[in-house]
């Protein structure tokens, strides 16, 4: 059974996007769920010929991550967002998934005046934990010759009590307890449109991605240090390089061999 609640339109989210946002994405362009099973499946799945589209959700019931892993969404204490984009260039995720994550960062920086860090690929950090990740998906839709793109965007703002296997790993945003969440999550939400929408006209104008590669790349924490590999079912240790255009991470094994990879998972080795 589908459980998924719309809720009326917010007019506070519009309200807080730029004018040159506004031109690209008009009120009925946001859709808003109470609880939805995840805003990336939601325009999977429904053949909505409108774009851009965004989905904006309280809860997730079936929320998704890289890897085929589930994401934790629990209610009201964190933002669950997809945009539905028609790619203007070359369906790369890994391109799209670095200027999600340029997005977010700026973002972050912007409302809540932090200082967040990106986990090759996807992954943003604030001080040592794992607070918001971004799942990009691509899907052909009949009538268009031009693949979508749906970037999904989950930050947890204020959640606590993660399960068991998170506990370690995954952080929120905002520590004090009597923070204001739902009127930052808008803010949040509205200025990461903002910044989406900023980064993916420059790369259409200038057909330039390496203004935006240098930026993900300051934000990386780790470019230069030990890691520990896990991919194409093979563990190793090796050294992080540097960041290839196309967004995948050479990495040189112990044997000196050099290696691109382009998914996986890496753990800084200390
Ligand atoms: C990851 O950490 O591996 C990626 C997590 C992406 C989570 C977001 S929440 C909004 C959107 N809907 C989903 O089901 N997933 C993404």
């Amino acid at each position: 059974m589908n459980q998924n609640q719309k809720k009326e339109s917010s007019k506070d989210l519009y309200s807080f996007l730029d004018d040159s946002t506004k031109q690209k994405l008009l009120p009925n362009d946001i859709e808003y769920f109470d609880i939805i099973d995840s805003t990336n499946t939601y325009l999977k799945e429904n053949n909505l010929q409108k774009h851009p589209l965004v989905v904006v959700a309280n809860a997730q019931t079936c929320g998704r991550g890289r890897m085929g892993r589930s994401f934790y969404s629990p209610e009201k204490t964190g933002l669950y967002m997809s945009l539905k984009y028609l790619c203007k260039t070359e369906f790369n995720p890994a391109r799209f998934t670095i200027s999600a994550a340029v997005a977010v960062c700026r973002a972050l920086k912007k409302i809540a005046s932090v200082d967040p860090q990106i986990k090759w690929v996807n992954d943003i950090y604030l001080e040592g934990k794992k607070i918001c990740g971004i799942l990009c998906e691509g899907i052909f839709v009949e009538n268009f010759s031009n693949p979508f793109v749906i970037i999904g965007i989950g930050v947890n703002i204020s959640t606590k009590n993660f399960p068991q296997e998170l506990e370690n790993k995954a952080g929120c945003l905002l520590q004090t307890e009597n923070a204001d969440v739902n009127s930052i999550k808008i803010k949040l939400c509205g200025s990461i449109l903002d910044e989406l929408f900023n980064v993916l006209s420059f790369i259409e104008k200038t057909g330039d991605f390496s203004a935006i590669l240098t930026e993900y790349k300051s934000f990386l924490f780790v470019l230069c240090k030990n890691v520990s590999v896990v991919s194409c079912g093979e563990t190793y240790q090796a050294f992080a390089k540097d960041i290839l255009d196309d967004g995948s991470l050479l990495v040189e094994k112990l044997n000196g061999e050099d290696v691109m990879l382009n998914s996986g998972e890496i753990s800084i080795l200390v």
